[in-house]
């Protein structure tokens, strides 16, 4: 039931691992494939490997920080790693990133003879400044993406990233330029955080967000894509279980990566997700996947298009003996007080805005239209 084909390639289930330093080698991609992943997107190759800083990755318990470019090993290097990589089976896609076309092909044509199943061009490192303009420039992802197309057999996919204006004309150049597919998101620029006693950033410098609090910006950025432009996504940003997964298959991604979730809990972060997917897609009698890709795409509309509801849209008052006071507090239009153990809403007061319900812990509060 979680057998996906995504770009022509055959994986087990649609969850795959994120390139980065657990998909740094052969061993490490060994074992994401052991942990049950779909597929691994190796960690970027590039022609010229720096030593990495320290330290390179923030962590606040939320979402991370990381200035860790890309991979370490040269990309002859990859010819072994390759091999380790796919020696237990299971699909591997290389990540390529580079700051030409040619440059690009180049790491591409090696990978390819290496054994990859795919390639993925990442042309969004936020650390990595003209890839980061790059980033937002549909031209040159054209011809970067063209000159790749154009010098492999295998499926390209271009990895996006939120950090520009237009998503979807930049995913609308990789197509023109032959891509099979998109991915997105890549990390956003950030500053985790500032030591108010030192006057010291988190990190060196500017490094790339990711994890949990990253989601609502790669929800967004997949749902506009799959509004705009016909082409299989990945669906990538802060993935921390099935139900995550599931937001983005039902925002039209055809799979989904996983990143951050799995540098901090460790491959099994992988098999809890996939064992998650599948007990609900079970529970709910759903066949293949593929039935419930893009179902939240039909409920979500442009502004323009919402319908204003009526004035009589108000909060409904609710018997509650908690002393938290939460919903009085956060109503900015005062329509909430508390009578004896019941809370009561005024409706003349009320204008629907929706924020009590999501805020009372209790969910207690419900929107009446
Ligand atoms: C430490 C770290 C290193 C990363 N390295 C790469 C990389 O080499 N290439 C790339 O395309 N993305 C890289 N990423 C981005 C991830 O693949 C992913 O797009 C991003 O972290 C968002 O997903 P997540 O919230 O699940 O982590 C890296 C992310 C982290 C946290
Ligand atoms: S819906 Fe908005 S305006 Fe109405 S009671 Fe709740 S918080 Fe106040
Ligand atoms: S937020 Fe919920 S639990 Fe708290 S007082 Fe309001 S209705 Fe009661």
């Amino acid at each position: 039931m979680m057998k996906t084909e995504f770009l022509g390639l055959r994986m087990e289930n649609p969850i795959m691992a994120a390139a980065g330093p657990w998909s740094r080698d052969g061993e490490s991609i060994r074992r994401l494939i052991k942990a049950g992943a779909g597929a691994v997107v190796t960690e970027s190759v590039v022609s010229d490997t720096l030593l990495d800083v320290r330290p390179r990755i923030a962590y606040d318990g939320m979402g991370a920080q990381n200035i860790r470019l890309y991979s370490d090993i040269q990309i002859e290097g990859w010819e072994r790693e390759m091999e380790i990589a796919k020696s237990g089976g299971g699909v591997v896609i290389a990540s390529i990133s580079a700051h030409t076309p040619s440059e690009l092909a180049y790491l591409a044509t090696k990978m390819e003879k290496f054994g990859a199943d795919a390639i993925e061009i990442s042309v969004s490192n936020p650390m990595w400044e003209s890839l980061e303009v790059m980033a937002s420039h549909p031209e040159t992802v054209f011809e970067m993406t063209k000159e790749v197309v154009s010098n492999v057999k295998l499926p390209v996919i271009v990895k996006l990233s939120q950090n520009t204006t237009n998503i979807s004309a930049v995913a609308k150049a990789a197509k023109n330029a032959g891509a099979s597919g998109v991915s997105a998101i890549n990390t956003i620029r950030c500053i985790l955080s500032v030591d108010i006693e030192t006057g010291k950033p988190s990190l060196a410098t500017y490094g790339g967000y990711s994890g949990g609090p990253i989601r609502p910006l790669g929800l967004a950025s997949v749902a506009t894509i799959a509004q705009t432009v016909d082409i299989p996504i990945c669906g990538i940003g802060g993935i921390t279980d099935y139900r995550n997964a599931l937001e983005y298959i039902m925002l039209g991604a055809s799979a989904v990566q996983v990143g951050t979730a799995v540098m901090i809990n460790g491959p099994e972060a992988l098999t809890k997700i996939i064992t998650g997917l599948n007990q609900w897609l079970e529970e709910k009698k759903i066949g293949n996947i593929s039935r419930i890709k893009g179902k939240a795409l039909r409920n979500l509309k442009s502004f323009d298009e919402i319908k204003i509801e009526p004035a009589t849209s108000t909060a409904i008052s609710v018997p509650c003996t908690a002393d938290c006071g939460i919903c009085i507090h956060a109503c900015m239009y005062h329509a909430i007080s508390k009578k004896d153990d019941q809370i009561c809403v005024d409706q003349e007061l009320c204008t629907g805005c929706g924020l009590c319900t999501c805020i009372c812990p209790a969910k207690k509060l419900k929107l009446d239209w």
